[in-house]
């Protein structure tokens, strides 16, 4: 999910490989490590901490410099929290090959019991050493055929570069699902989870393929598929924008990461659905079949997009699992006495893991004798690292300041636990099923959805001098309306309220004018025509509607000025898409108020003060 660079050439690898991390500081990570080829074999420096850590480490170290080939990392945790021997590159026991990974390796505790069995030794807990174990295990004198051979065993997705002791003229690289870029330069090849590390040395790149492997050699390469097939890949030109580059050509973090949903939400699922069973395995809760069924309530904590994660997890397990939930903004629930006997499960949900009220809820629940789990996207954060147990989302670095990806994982990992707790209870085997196929069919329409970002921009530009807005759902709807009312705070400093879209008529429907917009959600479920008689008091008043409705209804558009249509799912699932045209509305209004998008004013990335 971070950074991967690699250098083979003429040049002394170490500061290359060490500029390139630097380039790919912007991504957030936790780690940072080099491993190089020289006389004695492989050396390796490596900590956890940031990029300039690593270069107070290896100032004085001679054997750093005047090789003239090597691999490097930022890591961002996704299996074992930071720390030095969790911190790429990793060895195989023989220390004869050297390797760094992005991605997660599905079945990696699989790989490790059976490599343990064989008498390999461990030395992280993370699932890239089992690779690592498993190349060198393999490694003959051929490199590239001990790559092919590991990799055809994993599953979960992976960008490598690999090299070994005994052999300075080549790196491995292979992908599938994290991106590597190849960079040709003259009489030197780099290798980079991005361009932004390669573009001040070359402009020509190779953009790797999925199931792809890549021999680098001095001055030129080879390009195979997985099962070894050859190919002769397209040889790009960048355009040199290094600062485009980090964002990948987005103009904002925040868009960047909008864009990214539908790979975020399939990695929270990842190994962890279960569709032909309709239910799914959290192993991380650390809790045994019997425990999960003695719960017979839960409390959810949270603050700002965490909390309304939390409030569509409600919904979906009062109504799916049957058990009574509460949702409590983590500052009140600290202050309170709030009530918690020995079958309630307290989840604290937090993306960064360390937002002071949360953290303080978490203590104070687990000072009342509760058990208390954890959903957090960054590993060995002080949530996760606190809580009894918990699930990580998987999401990957989230840096703008507004949350969205993080939000729609959250979401994913709440409907995994219904699914869960929900077939120990009252979800049938057929249900599960269904619950679980349509999740799994999510990311493909959150995709479909992302393609009308040119509409949203243009809807955005007919309301972006508005300085008021009122956002309106019912039922699993009305989280997001808080969600997307919240968004648009956020980035743009305009005035907006989420409410739940019946509640409007017991006060906020005094402000509504031609000057005050309607965000309105009006999915086809149990409330829509409901919800169509709330857009008609809107309209009676003079009030404009923008609805967010679904694909191939026609009825709405008598009724609301703008329709943006998403595909139809589940209602219980359908957060997941009505949020995203949401975030978008709030991005381009943001954008075109010319906003600083990444880093609203007055607002920080984690809340560490109460
Ligand atoms: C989201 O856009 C906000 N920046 C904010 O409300 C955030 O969700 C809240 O501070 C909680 O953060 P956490 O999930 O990292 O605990
Ligand atoms: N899953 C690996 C780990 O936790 C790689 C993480 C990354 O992509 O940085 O070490």
């Amino acid at each position: 999910m971070c950074g991967i660079v690699g250098y083979i050439g003429k040049r002394d690898a170490f500061p290359i490989l060490v500029e390139g991390l630097s380039a790919l500081e912007y991504r957030g990570y936790d780690s940072a490590g080099v491993a190089l080829v020289n006389n004695s074999g492989l050396s390796v420096f490596k900590d956890k901490g940031k990029v300039d850590h690593l270069k107070e480490i290896t100032s004085d170290i001679e054997n750093a410099t005047g090789t003239k080939i090597g691999i490097a990392h930022t890591r961002w945790a996704t299996h074992g929290a930071p720390s030095y021997a969790n911190a790429h590159p990793h060895l195989d026991v023989n220390k004869r090959i050297a390797l760094v990974h992005n991605g997660i390796i599905e079945n990696y505790s699989i790989l490790k019991e059976k490599l343990k069995k064989e008498g390999i030794e461990f030395l992280s807990e993370t699932d890239s050493e089992v690779l690592a174990q498993l190349v060198g295990k393999y490694y003959d004198g051929d490199l590239s055929s001990a790559v092919r051979r590991a990799l055809l065993e994993v599953e979960g997705t992976f960008g490598v570069a690999v090299i070994a002791f005994d052999n300075p003229g080549v790196i491995i690289g292979a992908r599938r699902g994290s991106p590597l870029v190849v960079g040709v330069g003259d009489d030197e090849m780099l290798l980079a989870s991005d361009a932004s590390a390669i573009v001040q040395h070359t402009k020509k790149v190779i953009y790797l393929k999925d199931n792809n492997l890549i021999e680098l050699k001095h001055g030129f390469f080879n390009t195979t598929t997985l099962d070894n097939r050859k190919i002769n890949p397209e040889i790009h030109s960048l355009d040199w924008d290094a600062n485009a580059l980090a964002k990948d050509g987005f103009e904002h973090f925040m868009l960047k990461e909008i864009f990214e949903q539908p790979d975020t939400i399939r990695n929270a699922m990842r190994g962890r659905l279960l569709v032909d069973d309709g239910t799914a395995r959290l192993d991380g809760l650390n809790l045994v079949l019997q425990e999960l069924r003695a719960i017979n309530r839960l409390i959810f904590v949270a603050c700002g997009t965490s909390w309304h994660a939390a409030l569509v997890g409600e919904y979906l397990i009062e109504e799916l699992v049957g058990i009574p939930v509460e949702v409590e903004y983590a500052s009140e629930f600290r202050y309170r006495n709030p009530i918690i006997d020995a079958h309630t499960l307290v989840f604290v949900i937090s993306q960064s893991g360390e937002t002071a009220d949360t953290l303080a809820a978490l203590r104070e629940a687990s000072r009342k004798g509760a058990t208390v789990l954890g959903i957090c996207n960054v590993v060995g954060s002080s949530i996760a690292r606190e809580t009894h147990g918990g699930v990580y989302l998987h999401a990957g670095p989230e840096i703008g300041v507004a949350s969205t990806k993080a939000f729609t994982s959250q979401l994913t990992i709440l409907s995994l636990l219904t699914l869960l707790l929900g077939r120990m209870r009252r979800i049938s085997h057929s249900d599960g099923v269904t619950i679980a196929r349509a999740l799994e069919a999510v990311p493909k329409q959150v995709k479909k959805i992302l393609k009308q970002n040119e509409r949203i921009r243009e809807i955005a530009g007919i309301y972006a001098k508005h300085n008021n807005f009122l956002y309106l759902g019912r039922s699993y709807n009305f989280p997001v309306a808080l969600e997307g009312a919240l968004k648009l705070k956020e980035i743009s400093y305009v005035h907006a309220e989420g409410y739940p879209a019946a509640e409007m008529k017991h006060g906020p429907i005094a402000l509504i004018d031609k000057d005050m917009p309607s965000v309105v959600l009006a999915l086809k479920d149990s409330v829509y025509d409901k919800v169509l008689s709330n857009i008609q008091e809107v309209n009676a008043r003079g009030g404009s509607v923008i609805a967010i409705a679904n694909e191939g209804d026609r009825e709405i558009e008598k009724y609301a000025r703008h329709v943006i249509h998403i595909p139809k799912t589940l209602p219980l699932l359908s957060p997941l898409l009505s949020v995203i045209p949401l975030q978008l509305l709030a991005y381009h209004i943001a954008a075109l108020r010319d906003c600083e998008i990444d880093q609203p004013r007055n607002l920080a990335k984690s809340v560490t003060v109460e």
